[in-house]
């Protein structure tokens, strides 16, 4: 199988998570693009999604799948999106495709948080992978020269802004041995908008693809 054809199996994996009349949280990125063109064949079961990025909203449209405003729904059962990278303990780092800040915030609001990934996202420790912040365009140098006191070598994304308005700074060079004091630490960096770590609220369920099949991490 190849590394696509892993991604649309952990999404399909994921359709048993969605139950009748439910608002869906969905992701952003390749895996989460397989889920979404999934949806659409249950599009009738579900009473709707929020989306965690313009270019899904827009995907979920194409196929006729309503998309609410987080605003105006309560709390989301469920949401389903992908990673760069995964542990077994289900802590992750999101952001590759930059829409980090609107998938944390998704992710917050839901009570079940299920991640979808071929087996390459699977790591010891977090940040092979350099790990994204959002950051205000104001304070970028600022942040940039905190990060190298912390030992990081932060790279601008260029070219790219977010839905959100900012810019992505991409941290090179971190072996992450503590995740959740790490997310910590960085949160409190004044105009770093989100930290691409998703460690205080790790992900679930992870449905992990491998070739033998789909294993459930919990
Ligand atoms: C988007 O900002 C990311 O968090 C994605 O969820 C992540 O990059 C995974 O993308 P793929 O499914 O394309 O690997």
């Amino acid at each position: 199988m190849d590394q696509d054809a892993m991604k649309r199996a952990a999404a399909e994996a994921a359709l048993a998570y969605v139950e009748n009349g439910m608002v869906v949280g969905v992701g952003t990125g390749s895996t989460a693009n397989h889920f979404i063109d999934l949806l659409a064949g249950i599009k009738g079961r579900i009473d709707g999604t929020v989306a965690s990025s313009e270019v899904s909203a827009q995907r979920l449209k194409s196929h006729g799948i309503p998309v609410f405003d987080l605003n105006a729904v309560g709390a989301l059962p469920l949401y389903v999106d992908g990673a760069d990278e995964a542990t077994r303990q289900l802590h992750l780092i999101k952001g590759g495709g930059g829409a980090l800040t609107r998938e944390k915030i998704v992710a917050g609001a839901s009570e079940r948080f299920v991640c979808i990934a071929d087996e390459s996202k699977l790591v010891s420790y977090l940040g092979r992978f350099p790990l994204p912040l959002e950051v205000i365009p104001m304070a970028r140098s600022f942040v940039a020269r905190e990060l190298v006191r912390l030992g990081g070598k932060p790279v601008l994304r260029e070219g790219f802004t977010t839905d959100n308005g900012n810019l992505i700074l991409d941290i090179q060079n971190l072996e992450i041995m503590d995740p959740v004091k790490l997310e910590g630490e960085l949160n409190m960096i004044p105009g770093i908008v989100t930290v691409g770590l998703f460690a205080a609220r790790p992900a679930d369920v992870l449905l992990l693809s491998t070739a033998q099949g789909i294993e459930t991490l919990k």
